[in-house]
């Protein structure tokens, strides 16, 4: 049996793929409001696939609790934010869930950590929780580390067909956990030693970072100047080694906008770019906001409460909010006293999640004359009509309509 412990975007997906692959898998999550949703037969976020995928795994007998199971195996799927102030990784859940799994495990076990953490984070925190209970890693329990790559929006595909990587101890351990992850998964995976395994998630997620704001610089050089980013973009794009990514309103999510904040604090004297890149994307918020001034200066609306955000989702087609540039916009204006921005999101039109937030689209489009495209959902790219008489600014170049302006 497997305990899947932390059933969030995360943890929830893998039990029910799990699950649903034959294997027996009981989820636990101290969230008691969490774990009722669940028993009483709803999924707790959105996400294609999903309802679909439950319903099997319920089927195939998966259970829900806040109990932490006696078993074989672990899954730890916990949050792991990062320390505002020294940037390295907070494992505190993780290290909170170990101690609870030490109190239910049999000898023979293996605990996997798929929370992302940065290299050396099982060294320094998960083996002397292990180590001061009494069990001697390797003979009498087992530490393996198999960090996730799905990206919210296609996550279940993703689960599925992506590669992944386990890092263990032994070749031995890391094949067993191998066989229970290729239950579903299509991709290759590769095993490897738990510190590689954890440096590669960071650096897979710190890549990402690092050429967003690459693209998001040059939308600024592009912008002082007054040069056309996007179309300097699509012709740099032609030469055959070059790739750069598009510039947006910043960068949000559990991942890009955290991880690669771990080697900052790990190595403060060695990643340089990597701190300049994750400055650069987190002051891309402020970036908007100049621009929002500055058309609205050259538009006459002097009010700033008749201007719209549009998306308040880190990204497209999600309901995920965490981390989201346009509540990192909202915060910053705050501090600017102006009246606050409206703003909308089709995810969330039963529930307010940010300040000064319109429910309805229609009356979001009447108590505004400018709307900014923070996020490009679905709903908004099949109803660029009901934009038309609007000042536009679009953060992310999809609109079709005539004279929309550019960050
Ligand atoms: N969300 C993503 O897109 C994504 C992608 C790849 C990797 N990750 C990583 O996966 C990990 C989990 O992220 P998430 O997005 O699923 O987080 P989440 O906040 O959605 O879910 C975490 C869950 O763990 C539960 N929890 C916390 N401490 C617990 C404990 N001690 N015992 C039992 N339950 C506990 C919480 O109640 C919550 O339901 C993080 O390390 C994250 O960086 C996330």
């Amino acid at each position: 049996m497997i305990n899947v412990i932390g059933l969030g975007y995360i943890g929830l997906p893998t039990a029910l793929m799990m699950a649903s692959h034959g294997l027996e898998v009981v989820g636990t999550d101290y969230s008691n409001e969490l774990v009722a949703m669940l028993n009483a037969g709803s999924t707790t976020f959105k996400e294609e696939g999903l309802v679909e995928l439950y319903a099997s795994a319920v089927r195939a007998g998966i259970k829900f609790t806040t109990e932490y199971q006696k078993t074989d195996m672990y899954i730890v799927s916990v949050p792991t934010p990062y320390d505002k102030f020294s940037k390295k990784v907070d494992a505190s859940y993780v290290v909170a869930a170990v101690r609870e799994v030490m109190k239910v495990c049999q000898k023979g076990s293996v605990v996997v950590v798929e929370s992302t953490i940065s290299p050396g984070t099982i060294d320094k925190y998960v083996r002397p929780v292990i180590e001061s209970n009494g069990f001697k890693i390797g003979e009498d329990l087992h530490l393996v580390h198999a960090p996730e790559r799905i990206i919210p929006g296609n996550m279940l595909y993703e689960l599925v067909h992506n590669n992944r990587t386990i890092g263990a101890d032994s070749r031995e351990v890391g094949e067993r956990v191998r066989q229970c992850y290729a239950s579903f998964c299509q991709g290759e995976i590769v095993v490897t030693d738990i510190r590689t395994a954890e440096m590669t998630k960071v650096v897979e997620n710190t890549f990402r970072a690092v050429n967003i704001a690459f693209a998001n610089e040059l939308a600024r050089i592009c912008r002082h100047d007054n040069m056309d980013v996007y179309e300097i973009i699509r012709i740099c794009n032609k030469h055959p080694r070059v790739n750069i990514l598009q510039p947006g309103p910043g960068v949000g999510g559990h991942c890009i906008s955290v991880d690669p904040w771990f080697l900052v604090g790990d190595y403060p004297q060695l990643a340089n770019v990597i701190s300049e890149s994750m400055k650069t994307n987190d002051t891309q918020p402020s970036f908007v906001l100049e621009r929002i001034h500055e058309i609205m200066r050259q538009q006459g609306i002097t009010d700033s409460n008749r201007v719209g955000l549009y998306g308040i989702t880190y990204k497209e087609n999600v309901d995920d909010i965490r981390e989201s540039p346009t509540l990192q916009l909202l915060g910053i204006q705050e501090h600017h006293l102006a009246s606050p921005l409206k703003n909308f999101d089709p995810f969330f039109t039963n529930k307010v999640v940010a300040p000064n937030q319109i429910l309805d689209f229609d009356q979001f489009l009447d108590s505004v004359d400018m709307v900014v495209i923070m996020v490009k959902h679905n709903h908004i790219m099949k109803n660029w009509s009901r934009l038309k008489g609007k000042v536009i600014l679009d953060c992310h170049n999809v609109c079709p309509l005539e004279n929309v302006y550019h960050i």
